[in-house]
This record gives C-alpha cells, sequence and structure tokens, in this order.
C-alpha cells in the first residue's frame, strides 16, 4: 500500500478551516479547533497541512509544564529558548508575527486542565493574532467550554467524522499499488465493524490488498473475501 495522505473529507474540511481562519476579517478571533475520535486522522491531516501551510506543529505531553511546552515551540521555530518565561513567550509571538505563521497544538487534551499553559496559548494567540489551532479527542471542546476566554476566541472548528463509502474508494482507488475494485458490500462490512476510523479501515483494506495479489484477482466482494478476520477480536 502506498503512503500517502489521501484527501477525504476531513482532510478537505480541515483545509477549509485554516483557510478561513487566515482570511478572517480583523474582528474576528482567531483560534481554531479540530477534535473527534482516536485513528480518525487527526495529526496525519495537521502534519499533512502544516507542511503545505507557514505553521509550526508540537505535540503535547501529559507532563508539560508551561516552560516545556514552550521550549517545543521554540525549538520547531529554530529559536534557541531564552528565559525567563516572559521572554520566550516574547519570541513565540516575534516569530509567529513576522513569519505569519500559524500554531498547530497536538494531543491538546493533556494541557487543557493546566490553566498557566491555556493562559499561556491565550496570550500567544492574543499578542501574534495568528491562527492557533488546537486538536483533540471527543471530549476537548466540552472541556475547553469551561474556560470561556479560550472557547469564545474559537471562530472555526472541525469534528472528524468516520470515512464514509466515497472516502474509502478514494482510499483503495489512490493507496493500492495496483488497480483492485473492492466491491461496495464488502466496503460497507468494514466500514460497520470499524466505525468509519481510518487507522482500522486502513489494516483491513491492506490485508485485501495483499489478497488481492497473492490470488491475482482484480475485484474483491465480500464472498470472496470469506469469513477471515479483517479486525482484531472480530464477532465473526
Ligand atoms: N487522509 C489520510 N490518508 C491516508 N492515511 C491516513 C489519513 N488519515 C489518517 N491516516 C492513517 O490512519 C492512521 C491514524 O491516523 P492518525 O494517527 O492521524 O489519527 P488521530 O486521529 O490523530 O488518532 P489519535 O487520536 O489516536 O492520535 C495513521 O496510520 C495514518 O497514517
Ligand atoms: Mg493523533
Amino acid at each position: 500500500m502506498k503512503h500517502k495522505v489521501v484527501q477525504v473529507k476531513n482532510v478537505n474540511r480541515s483545509l477549509s478551516l485554516l483557510r478561513n481562519l487566515n482570511s478572517r476579517s480583523s474582528i474576528i478571533p482567531g483560534l481554531g479547533l479540530i477534535h473527534g475520535p482516536s485513528g480518525f486522522g487527526k495529526t496525519t491531516t495537521v502534519v499533512w497541512m502544516f507542511n503545505q501551510a507557514r505553521s509550526v506543529y508540537v505535540r503535547c505531553y501529559a507532563t508539560d509544564t508551561p516552560s516545556s511546552f514552550l521550549s517545543r515551540v521554540l525549538e520547531e521555530m529554530n529559536e534557541v529558548p531564552r528565559p525567563p518565561l516572559s521572554n520566550m513567550v516574547r519570541q513565540v509571538i516575534d516569530r509567529m508575527v513576522v513569519d505569519h505563521c500559524s500554531l498547530f497544538i497536538d494531543e491538546a487534551d493533556h494541557i487543557v486542565q493546566n490553566t498557566r499553559i491555556m493562559e499561556t496559548i491565550r496570550d500567544i494567540y492574543d499578542s501574534a493574532e495568528q491562527p492557533v489551532v488546537l486538536i483533540g479527542m471527543e471530549q476537548i471542546a466540552r472541556r475547553i467550554s469551561h474556560r470561556k476566554q479560550m472557547f469564545n476566541r474559537i471562530s472555526e472548528w472541525v469534528e472528524f467524522q468516520p470515512c464514509d463509502l466515497d472516502d474509502m474508494q478514494k482510499l483503495v482507488s489512490e493507496l493500492f499499488e495496483e488497480k483492485v475494485t473492492v466491491e461496495e458490500d464488502l466496503l460497507s462490512y468494514i466500514r460497520n465493524e470499524s466505525g468509519g476510523e481510518m487507522r482500522q479501515i486502513l489494516v483491513a483494506l491492506e490485508k485485501i490488498e495483499r489478497f488481492s495479489l497473492a490470488n491475482q484477482i482484480n475485484s474483491v466482494s465480500r464472498a470472496e473475501w470469506g469469513r477471515e478476520p479483517l479486525f482484531l477480536l472480530q464477532r465473526r
């Protein structure tokens, strides 16, 4: 299977989010939120977007402090962190303003309870006025809603949706090495069993690709696949 990012609907929605944040009028706040369940493709999408636009990507950790967070952002900017913290905040703001760059903050669930880090992000946003996008799991929107000053600066959001059949057809046609058709009954089955989760869908599709190559067939239906499990702990 090829290694590439396929522009499924969630990717296109995320691109619109970034486009809207970048072209917003000056009276509209510029925080964005991308959220959804594990394995739906959030990190892949954001890393792909940040490679296309002027932006900085950081991932948060459970152990983060304001200092570790700011140091990581500065490292991504190829800046040497110069404490104290107030100075490091200034460094981040200056670089974002000079480079007109957005900031993507992945695994934000880890910091949403940390008032000092969240306030630091708000300070950065208020001074740099460049888009800042938080990425996290399903519960993050509700958890941020308790932080009014953060919550009311969010003007764009995308909730990642399960892959639909169109998305899955696109995955097959763009990722398989050879032209193989996966019949709709098999795709629907995979979609139902996986709940539309990208990570599981790709595992199943790779098995089908191998099967089609090994058996030299260019179309695979549910009947052809048979009863071999496509997922761990699958009901038979
Ligand atoms: N648009 C895409 N095209 C191709 N592969 C993708 C795409 N989106 C995700 N994937 C693949 O699906 C898997 C899961 O994606 P990813 O890690 O981005 O999900 P996530 O939502 O960030 O999950 P988590 O919440 O667990 O961090 C990865 O292996 C990734 O390579
Ligand atoms: Mg992720």
